[in-house]
């Protein structure tokens, strides 16, 4: 049955140059629903207008439409009565918790449904579990790591038992199989009907593919396509115009069997259909830099409480010129370590040596100049009126000269494709500008090395792609780059070596191609290679890091 049914629905927001939807129209029933497109083509306004938020809450010059739930119209619905039936966790999850634990958190939507203490408990015991945060009950909320936050967010709307449930990029920050899991268990709770719908945006088109039965995509504000989950994937042109990113299986087979859609979905049904190879070429062997190191850890411990130990004993060299993914779990330590490097936070013990200089006493001031280092969430770095005031902040501070900081902005801005936004106030652009930003406030300053912490979440697979070439043209200028991700196909494409962290330590350290060969030990450390990594290893017995690498090295046998 209709759960969601989305009526020619209009919304320009106050003070908006153009509307950001024109006329939707949508019927949500019982499948899981996707909606797909690049950034700013209306997925959000959708979501927000299907969980009644949009016209309910915030300002707009003009609203046209309706949406009913349940066939009731959700205009004028209060916010108590909309939430009983329907919950969202936003793309900038943050925002959404507002309690000081993670047990408050949780509990605080079941209490406002004067829920049973015992079915209070037992929905937060639940929640928790499914959310992977069991153990974490007590924990302050900002105490946690990011996609710790972001799995909160996640739990404290579970907990609510909704009709509808809307995942508006909710598993960003997700390490890989921490994604998959979220998924499950929101399917898990359709099969046993404690949800009715779902919907979700998601830039990761294989997760879509795997959980979505139908898909919706978006464009400037309109609906451009509606159809079953194949045959949408199915269309990899439009999916590449639009700048996102479709599923390896699905780039493979639109390249060696063109003709035969809808393409296959999974790893299974891609092996299955697959022609005969003849000949697979061996992938260069990997080679490891041996240059002169830029950092230099030894022995480093650190603790956020007493004896609670997050690093433990953890030595590493990065090498002048690397592009390094440090990969791991959500709350592995991957923040907290590079927060040390960058000399954000001291450690108890153990040195941090930059460019042969012993830094361990100095903090990120006198670093600064050497390490750059990019927050996961850019809320924290921002905070300036104006876009172009938050990019030189640093330039000012460091006494340049006004011609050379106009230049250096100017420069940076176009390189990021900000330069149109600024003299706007950061705070009222999407996440994707914020993060952009963030990352133009860093590259200005043109230090040494480099430390991006997760800086494609958010950011839709094209933006990402133009964000990592400046990134590589960096490091070809001699920058050295430590990326933090948890999009394996980021750290396939860009990164020479990968570091996987667990628990506070190293427990893997090499060539990309080296690293990426074992996927069963990643996978038990929650790393779940690009499907095109599994595909070549079962299919040629080697390691193709990307779809391209896979199509130029493996011959098939016609006929
Ligand atoms: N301010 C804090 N106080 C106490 N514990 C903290 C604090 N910040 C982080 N932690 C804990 O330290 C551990 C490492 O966190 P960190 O943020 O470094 O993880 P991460 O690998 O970056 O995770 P994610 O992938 O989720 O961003 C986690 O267990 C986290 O809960
Ligand atoms: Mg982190």
């Amino acid at each position: 049955m209709t759960r969601v049914e989305v009526k020619n629905v209009w919304v320009k927001y106050r003070g908006a140059r153009d509307y950001a939807l024109k006329g939707v129209d949508l019927e949500v029933g019982e499948g899981v629903v996707a909606v797909i497109g690049p950034t700013g083509a209306g997925k959000t306004t959708l979501c927000k207008a299907m969980a009644g938020i949009i016209p309910n809450m915030g300002a707009y010059d003009d609203f046209k439409g309706d949406v009913l739930v349940d066939g009731v119209s959700t205009k004028g619905m209060k916010v108590g009565e909309i939430s009983k039936k329907i919950a969202m966790v936003f793309q900038d999850y943050e925002s959404q918790l507002f309690r000081t634990t993670v047990e408050l958190e949780v509990a605080f939507g079941p209490e406002n449904l004067m829920l049973q203490r015992e079915e209070i408990e037992e929905r937060c015991k639940k929640s928790l579990k499914a959310a992977g945060l069991e153990g974490l009950e007590k924990r302050y909320s900002f105490a946690l790591s990011g996609g710790q936050k972001q799995r909160l967010a996640i739990a404290s709307l579970l907990s609510l038992q909704p009709t509808l449930l809307v995942l508006d990029e909710a598993t960003s920050d997700l390490d890989p199989a921490g994604k998959r899991e979220i998924y499950e268990v929101a399917k898990g709770l359709m099969e046993r009907e404690v949800i009715k719908s779902l919907v979700l945006v998601d830039h990761h088109l294989e997760k879509v593919a795997a959980f979505a039965d139908t898909v919706v995509v978006m464009k400037d504000g309109r609906i451009i396509k509606t159809g079953d989950v194949e045959e949408v994937m199915s269309e990899v042109d439009l999916l590449k115009n639009l700048g996102l990113h479709p599923p390896d299986t699905v780039e493979v087979f639109g390249h060696i069997t063109p003709s035969e859609k809808p393409y296959p979905l999974s790893l299974d049904e891609a092996l299955s259909r697959m022609p005969k190879v003849a000949r697979a070429n061996p992938p260069p062997s990997p080679k490891l830099n041996s240059g002169e190191p830029a950092i230099m850890l030894e022995d480093i411990w650190f603790s956020y409480q007493k004896d609670d130990w997050i690093i433990k004993g953890l030595g590493l060299v990065v090498r002048k010129g690397e592009i390094m993914g440090l990969i791991g779990q959500n709350g592995s330590g991957k923040t907290t370590l590079a927060q040390l490097i960058a000399g954000i936070l001291k450690p108890a013990r153990g040195k941090v040596v930059v460019f042969g200089r012993d830094m361990t006493r100095y903090g990120v001031m006198i670093r600064g100049k050497e390490i750059g280092y990019i927050f996961q969430n850019p809320d924290y770095q921002i905070f300036s009126n104006t876009v172009r005031e938050e990019v030189s902040y640093g330039l000012k501070a460091a006494g340049l000269p006004p011609h050379e900081i106009d230049a250096r902005v100017k420069q940076v801005s176009e390189t990021l494709g900000i330069s149109n936004l600024l003299e706007e106030d950061p705070f009222f652009l999407n996440k994707a500008d914020r993060q952009r930003i963030a990352v133009a406030s860093i590259l200005v300053l043109n230090p040494k090395v480099i430390i991006l912490d997760e800086p494609t979440t958010g950011l839709s697979p094209g933006e990402t792609t133009a964000l990592m070439n400046t990134v590589v043209e960096l490091n070809k200028q001699g920058t050295t780059i430590i990326t933090i991700t948890h999009d394996m196909w980021v750290v396939a494409r860009y990164c020479d070596r990968v570091v996987l962290m667990a628990d506070g330590k190293i427990i893997l350290d090499g060539p990309t191609r080296q690293v990426f060969s074992d996927h069963e030990f990643l996978e038990r450390y929650d790393i779940e290679v690009p499907t095109v990594v599994k595909l070549s290893r079962q299919l040629a017995g080697h390691t193709y890091l990307t779809v391209d690498e896979f199509l130029q090295n493996v011959e098939f046998q016609t006929g």
